[in-house]
């Protein structure tokens, strides 16, 4: 399957309001879900899907930490461009925020508090790359529709609604924080209109991708876990997920280093290197692990 080379955005602006007082004073996508920084889970799917030029968009306070903890990139053979959200105006925006970064180009929007896992994922993940036009998103099963943007579908997998947060679901199925877009997304980012919570809505710009029969939906099924984190319930679940696989498993998921490094993209020593910095919390150890294994 040839892919289309694409560009990441990781959107990590927002108040964290839901998580006060926990994000008063860093931003929710730095706090940790069990032993590493929330973003590192969006960045790890970018990485496993093989984007190395990311932005990443913040509120302008928190630039700084951001940068602290990511650098440019580098360090794990990858690009990193910053850009400032001023006000929470919505996820749609970062499209039109990534503009000039995007330059007309395909690009992955991922949410900077979703984490996904599972053996199948990568699969629905080549898929969408190799998809030249419109859009993909991710459905995924949850008992709770309402809170999410819900997705409709008939037995062929055509896409028959998608609504934000819908007093009355038609279907089970929650869109993810995981959007696949061909090179007219910033175009059509600036068609929205901001809606009653004042936000343009990616619900907003799947709907145009909807209008053009040009959205497609990729459902998550079995084996593939994806939880949201943006309540202190769903964030400690989530660590409690991590936790169990890892303590399990013996493994550590979602660690950029080592699929920097499985990609390739950084060498041993440089591994090594990374490791020795972090080799305080057991998490430099699983880092030589790796590149003994
Ligand atoms: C946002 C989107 C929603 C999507 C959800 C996934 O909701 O608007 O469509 O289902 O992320 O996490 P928000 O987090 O802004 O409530």
């Amino acid at each position: 399957m040839s892919e289309i080379s694409r560009k990441g955005i990781i959107i990590a602006g927002g108040t964290g309001t839901r998580l006060h007082p926990s994000t008063i004073a860093t931003s929710k996508q730095l706090i940790p879900i069990y032993d590493k920084p929330m973003i590192y889970y969006p960045l790890s799917v970018l990485m496993e899907a093989g984007i190395r030029e990311i932005m990443i968009v913040t509120t302008p306070h928190e630039q700084i930490n951001f940068k602290r903890l990511l650098g440019d990139g580098s360090k794990w053979g990858i690009n990193f461009t910053y850009g400032i959200q001023n006000t929470p105006r919505g996820i749609a925006e970062a499209l039109i925020i990534a503009e000039d970064f995007l330059n007309g180009e395909h690009c992955v929007l991922i949410l900077g508090d979703n984490l996904f896992y599972g053996e199948t994922f990568s699969n629905g993940l080549q898929k969408a790359m190799s998809l030249d036009d419109g859009a993909t998103i991710f459905g995924y099963r949850v008992n709770d529709p309402s809170r999410y943007g819900v997705v409709d579908f008939d037995k062929s997998g055509r896409v028959l609604s998608i609504e934000e947060k819908p007093v009355a679901p038609k279907s089970y199925y929650a869109v993810t924080g995981l959007y696949f877009y061909d090179g007219n997304a910033s175009k059509y980012a600036h068609m929205i209109r901001p809606s009653g919570r004042h936000e343009l809505e990616i619900t907003s710009l799947n709907k145009i991708y909807l209008s053009k029969e040009l959205l497609k939906v990729n459902i998550l099924r079995g084996g593939v876990t994806w939880l949201d984190t943006g309540t202190h319930k769903s964030l400690f679940e989530a660590a409690q997920f991590v936790n169990v696989l890892q303590s399990r498993q013996g493994i550590r998921i979602c660690c950029p280093e080592v699929i920097a490094y499985k990609n390739n993209w950084i060498t041993k020593s440089d591994i090594m290197i990374l490791a020795k910095d972090l080799e305080k919390s057991g998490y430099g150890d699983y880092l030589l692990k790796v590149c003994d294994s």
